[in-house]
């Protein structure tokens, strides 16, 4: 049975990876930043015959990312779903930019993922699958920027950057980095209008997660298998 820790849990395409992950017959230890108020995702916890677990993860806080390591208490974990995320509010441009919002995001869009990923390396390495996902957006990419959206889009590019060189850095281990767009999905961030429905994008994206092998490390994909460029 494979280990599959999830962030940003409780909610869009994070609750959908734990639906899956854990009618797949995998354990689930799926985090939230206030568990008491995910009262959806406490229900599938309760139904899932201790296969899901809830974990207080705020992946913004050194404090709260020390708490779940010593919770984990060096549990193996195969799959790494780095999926918590922001996207840093209306005042986005060169005309109306708000830069404590953006230091906000950078917080947990860019660098929460990577202490997550290195606070739980012991745990990965101890993993057989040993993949480390990041949810990025395809707005990371700079040969499509559009002017727009300067805070969420810098923020997946500095995410993009810092799994790329992790992707290097954890080669000698075995860890295998993929960051990947989950494509437009219907979540309170992507909005009614987008796409793709959360099953549909979870369903592609495990699906290239389960195909990946260590020749992958460091790519930056989208949920299909498109390469996106950086
Ligand atoms: N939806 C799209 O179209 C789309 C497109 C490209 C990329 N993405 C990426 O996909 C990922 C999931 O997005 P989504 O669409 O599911 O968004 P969402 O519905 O807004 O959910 C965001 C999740 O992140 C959690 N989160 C936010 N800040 C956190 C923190 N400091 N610590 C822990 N958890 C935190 C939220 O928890 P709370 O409920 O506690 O706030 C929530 O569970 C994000 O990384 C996003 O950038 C989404």
């Amino acid at each position: 049975m494979s280990t599959v820790l999830v962030t940003g849990a409780n909610r869009g395409i994070g609750i959908e990876f734990v639906r899956q992950y854990a009618a797949d017959g995998a354990r689930v230890l799926a985090c939230a930043r206030v568990p008491g108020a995910a009262t959806e995702l406490l229900d599938i916890a309760a139904k899932s015959k201790g296969k899901v677990t809830v974990h207080p993860l705020d992946v913004a806080s050194a404090a709260s990312i020390d708490h779940l390591v010593q919770e984990l208490d060096g549990q193996p974990i195969d799959i790494l779903i780095n999926n918590a995320g922001v996207y840093g509010g209306d005042h986005q441009t060169a005309h109306n930019l708000d830069y404590e919002t953006w230091n906000r995001t950078l917080a947990v869009n860019s660098i929460g993922p990577v202490r997550v990923l290195l606070a739980l390396l012991p745990n990965l390495k101890k993993g057989k699958d040993k993949k480390a996902i990041a949810i990025t957006s395809g707005m990371g990419s700079t040969t499509n920027h559009d002017g727009a959206a300067l805070i969420y889009r810098s923020s997946k590019a500095a995410l993009n950057n810092a799994m790329h060189g992790l992707s290097l850095s954890l080669r000698p281990d075995g860890i295998i980095v993929l960051m990947v767009h989950p494509g437009w999905v219907k979540t309170d961030m992507g909005g009614r209008n987008a796409s793709l429905s959360p099953d549909v994008s979870v369903a592609a994206q495990r699906k290239l997660i389960s195909a990946l092998t260590p020749k992958d490390t460091g790519r930056y994909l989208a949920f299909d298998g498109r390469e996106i460029p950086w």
